[in-house]
């Protein structure tokens, strides 16, 4: 049976400011998933702050916070069949050390931080962050 998801996906600072937002958009329409909706756009800390939430107790999400509230992102649903396992498989490992040849984070990540891309991790979590993000 076909099971057709979205996912948000987000091109960090540290990519749209490298001007990588065209190769990073190619790899994903390359690899099947339709750009459903997207926007450039730069968020204030405290939005940073509610859309990381999950990680206010780590000791990143002040820094982590700092950073996607530090410059331009674009924010995409993307939709494919399983997107958001599928999104999850493009960009690879969280730290680029760890990623694997051909995902995204491996090509273009600087470090955990500086990752180039965020996508949700579960199903349940892409529709809390595609309301986030678009709701209106
Ligand atoms: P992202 O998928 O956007 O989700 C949370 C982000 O926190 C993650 O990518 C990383 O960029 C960042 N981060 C920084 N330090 C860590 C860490 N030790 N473990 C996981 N994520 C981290």
């Amino acid at each position: 049976m076909s099971n057709i998801e979205q996912t948000l996906s987000i091109i960090k600072p540290d990519a749209v400011e490298r001007n990588l937002e065209g190769e990073i958009k190619e790899m994903f329409k390359s690899n099947g998933f339709q750009i459903f909706k997207e926007k450039k756009i730069q968020i204030e800390k405290a939005e940073a702050e509610k859309f990381y939430k999950v990680h206010e107790t780590k000791p990143f999400y002040n820094d982590l916070c700092d950073y996607l509230s530090s410059g331009p992102i674009v924010v995409m649903i993307l939709q494919k069949e399983n997107a958001v396992k599928a999104n999850r498989e493009l960009m690879g490992a969280t730290n680029p050390i760890d990623a694997v040849d051909g995902t995204i984070r491996k090509k273009y990540g600087i470090s955990i931080d500086k990752n180039s891309v965020h996508g949700s991790d579960s199903a349940e979590n892409a529709k809390i962050e595609i309301d986030f993000f678009f709701k209106d």
